[in-house]
């Protein structure tokens, strides 16, 4: 168990652009069929960004839902942390262009970017500023446009990746456990095997970066998915662990969404029926940071979750990276006014 005061969401948002690109687009595109991204992947269709749009503009509306939740008004916010491996520019920093949209006054802000591990780490990483008693309400958005470095050309990437953003609130809790464990992780010996090669300081934007097709994902999928297979049902024993939660007792599993066969590999690690696993993959792909928000915020809205629910929210990505987290849906908030202080 974490020690210092019991830290929970107290606001979901999600928000999604309304452009949908089905298989059956896709095949217009790329040599492909809808029944081998439907067998390979479990993805039908997924939702993309028009023209124009940007992660910062997903990342707002998603965080306006979450306000409007959890029942509180931008002002109230002390930090947002925005999770992206896609942010709309390498600076500033996307997190402040939300701050500004949402008139978060009074919030510092800051992005991380850890892969599609992200929104665990910004979890995590919001937890503790409360529980340093720091900081009293943190949003913690996700936010990806991951098909604007998309290779269309590339049939084996091409068909994965959707856009979406999904918000949580987080405040100290006077009833209930909130986060109860974390486990992160990264192996960055794995770092070649999921890219966007130039455009950073390594490799800079040039007119060779761009006709060599750099500035878009490169991913070795073989070795992403062995690597994936394992550590989504090792990261969620070793949170449960540190929870002191037995897997039997968790009341739904909210992997990241990238494929169906990893979701239902790591459910059989955690020897986890599928009425028990949120899936959503079918409809929006892979959302990257946005992916466990996105099917949390659906699940709740949908009436699945109830007040003690066990929550166990795990995710792999770049890095090679990885993040998991534990955690007691619903309890009541400290009052405003009220101490942060056990
Ligand atoms: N349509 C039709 N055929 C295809 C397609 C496609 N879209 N893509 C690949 N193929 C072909 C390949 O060329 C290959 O053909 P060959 O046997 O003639 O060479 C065959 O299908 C099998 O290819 P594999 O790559 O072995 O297919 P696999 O079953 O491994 O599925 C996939 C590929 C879906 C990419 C899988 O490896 C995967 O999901 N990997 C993990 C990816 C992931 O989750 N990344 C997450 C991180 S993303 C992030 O952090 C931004």
């Amino acid at each position: 168990m974490l020690n210092g005061i019991p830290v929970g969401i107290v606001g979901l948002g999600s928000y999604v652009p309304d452009k949908i690109l089905t298989n059956a687009d896709l095949e217009k595109i790329v040599d492909t069929t809808d029944e081998w991204i439907k067998t390979r992947t479990g993805i039908s269709e997924r939702h993309i960004v028009e023209e124009g749009m940007s992660s910062s503009d997903l990342a707002i509306g998603a965080s306006k839902r979450a306000l409007e939740d959890a029942g509180i008004t931008a002002d109230k916010i002390d930090l947002i942390i925005c999770s992206t491996a896609t942010p709309d520019m390498m600076f500033p920093a996307t997190s402040c262009i939300v701050q500004d949209a949402i008139g978060a006054h009074n919030a510092g802000a800051f992005d991380m970017e850890v892969g599609c591990s992200g929104f665990i780490y910004a979890l995590t990483v919001g937890t503790q500023f409360i529980k340093s008693g720091m900081y009293r309400t943190v949003l913690v958005v996700g936010a990806e446009c991951l098909t604007r470095v998309t290779d269309w050309a590339d049939r084996s990437t091409c068909v994965l990746f959707g856009d979406g953003a999904g918000a949580a609130i987080l405040q100290p809790l006077k009833k209930g456990r909130g986060f109860m464990g974390f486990e992160l992780g990264s192996r960055g010996s794995g770092a070649n095997l999921l890219t966007l090669p130039a455009g950073g300081s390594k490799k800079p934007a040039s007119h060779e970066t761009v006709n060599n097709r750099e500035h878009y994902i490169r991913m070795d999928g073989n070795e992403v998915y062995k690597f994936a297979v394992v550590i989504m049902g090792e990261a969620s024993l070793k949170a449960l662990e540190k929870a002191g939660v037995n897997p039997e007792d968790v009341s739904y599993f909210i992997p990241h969404q990238a494929n169906i066969r990893i979701i239902n590999a790591a459910a059989r690690r955690l020897k986890l029926d599928m009425d028990r696993v949120i899936v959503n993959v079918d409809r929006f792909g892979n959302t990257s940071c946005a992916s466990v928000p996105l099917a949390l915020d659906e699940a709740y809205r949908a009436g699945r979750i109830k007040e003690g629910d066990i929550l166990v929210f795990v995710a792999f990505g770049a890095g090679l990276s990885w993040g998991a987290a534990v955690l007691e849906w619903g309890g009541e908030p400290l009052e405003e006014g009220e101490s942060i202080c056990q």
